[in-house]
């Protein structure tokens, strides 16, 4: 790309008027100048690869709603890698999301744009441990959630999400299994536990992002704000889930602001999800507080556009720990 491609020129403002227009109240327009030729360039370079961007709702708002094709949940970006027919998948998310793709594209080239964005809940948990709880609890069952490296997938019977892990939960009781072991989130579990007769053994593991929300201060937010919205990711501690008003996947949020309009809302999760619902939903206050997910945010503009121009970095997954894995998360997309 040559560097006048990187100009805010009259081409590059026309094409991208649209998308400023839904992110004016986000961005300046300084700072919307510098950002254009970027956007402009990944959907020209997009476009000219067959290349598609898989946003997961925590991607700041100008990738979100200026280069994602795919924008969604983690299971909604799961299912439609499965059934993209581009040849390379740009991953605006986490390392994990990225090996999910890849597992059920192994055909694809998938990019990551940033190979150090991680996630505390992929890191808690090892192959090694899944055996290990295995080896303690012979015939139980192992429930894991996506966020999890695909040697750990590798390990698991099913895989879940936050918008499905209850149905994978009651899926397995209806086969007749009164105990699940569910990795690593040990909130997630906490919560689906509080919702199921199956009883659920527990791994340690927490979002770094979601484990910070209390109680208290979903209390103080809702004095400071008044009649107020709350809604929180199962991510979050149990006692957070109690103060709320609802809770679900980063898509089951979005999808009951779209449909109910609530004048005002708080959201318990990550900070992005506020600006990109309030782009796509201007008559929703977005107040209260949120958390950054530091591995989430080493995902830029910059960085997607470099990995679309060299092909560079891709994730490769080992063939066998791919192939063990898939049945995991295959099953996951059958039972949900
Ligand atoms: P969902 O988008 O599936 O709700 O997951 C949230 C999350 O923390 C992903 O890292
Ligand atoms: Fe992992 Fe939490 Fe960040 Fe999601 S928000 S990537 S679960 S650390």
């Amino acid at each position: 790309m040559s560097a006048e491609r990187l100009e805010y020129t009259d081409e590059v403002a026309q094409a991208t008027l649209g998308i400023y227009k839904k992110l004016e109240d986000q961005y300046k327009a300084e700072h919307w100048k510098t950002l254009a030729p970027y956007i402009y360039e990944i959907n020209r370079l997009k476009r000219e690869k067959n290349a598609v961007i898989l946003a997961h709702n925590y991607m700041t708002p100008d990738i979100f709603h200026g280069v994602g094709d795919v924008v969604g949940d983690s299971l909604m970006l799961a299912q439609k890698a499965a059934e993209s027919d581009a040849d390379i998948i740009v991953q605006g998310g986490v390392h994990f999301m990225a090996e999910t793709s890849k597992i059920l594209c192994p055909e694809k080239k998938v990019l990551m744009p940033d190979m150090k964005a991680g996630c505390s809940l992929a890191e808690s948990i090892t192959a090694d441990d899944v055996r290990k709880l295995k080896a303690d609890h012979p015939g139980i069952p192992v429930i894991t959630y996506v966020n999890t490296s695909a040697e750990v997938k590798a390990e698991s019977d099913v895989c879940c999400t936050s918008s499905n892990a209850l149905k994978i939960v009651n899926a397995l009781g209806a086969e007749g299994h009164d105990t699940v072991i569910m990795t690593p989130d040990k909130f997630l579990a906490q919560n689906v536990a509080a919702e199921t007769d199956v009883k659920i053994i527990i791994w340690e593991g927490s979002c770094m992002v979601h484990e910070r929300f209390s109680a208290e201060d979903v209390r103080r937010m809702r004095a400071q704000h008044g009649n107020v919205f709350v809604m929180a990711h199962p991510e979050c501690p149990p006692d957070v889930m109690a103060e709320s008003d609802f809770s679900g996947s980063t898509a089951q949020i979005d999808n009951y602001i779209k449909e109910h309009k609530p004048a005002k809302a708080i959201l318990m999760t990550e900070c992005s999800m506020g600006g990109n619902i309030a782009a796509a939903n201007p008559e929703v206050k977005i107040v209260g507080t949120c958390q950054m997910c530091p591995h989430m945010k080493r995902i830029s503009l910059p960085k997607i556009l470099k990995a679309l121009q060299t092909e560079e970095p891709g994730v490769h997954v080992d063939a066998e720990i791919s192939k063990r894995a898939r049945v995991a998360v295959e099953r996951m997309l059958e039972l949900s």
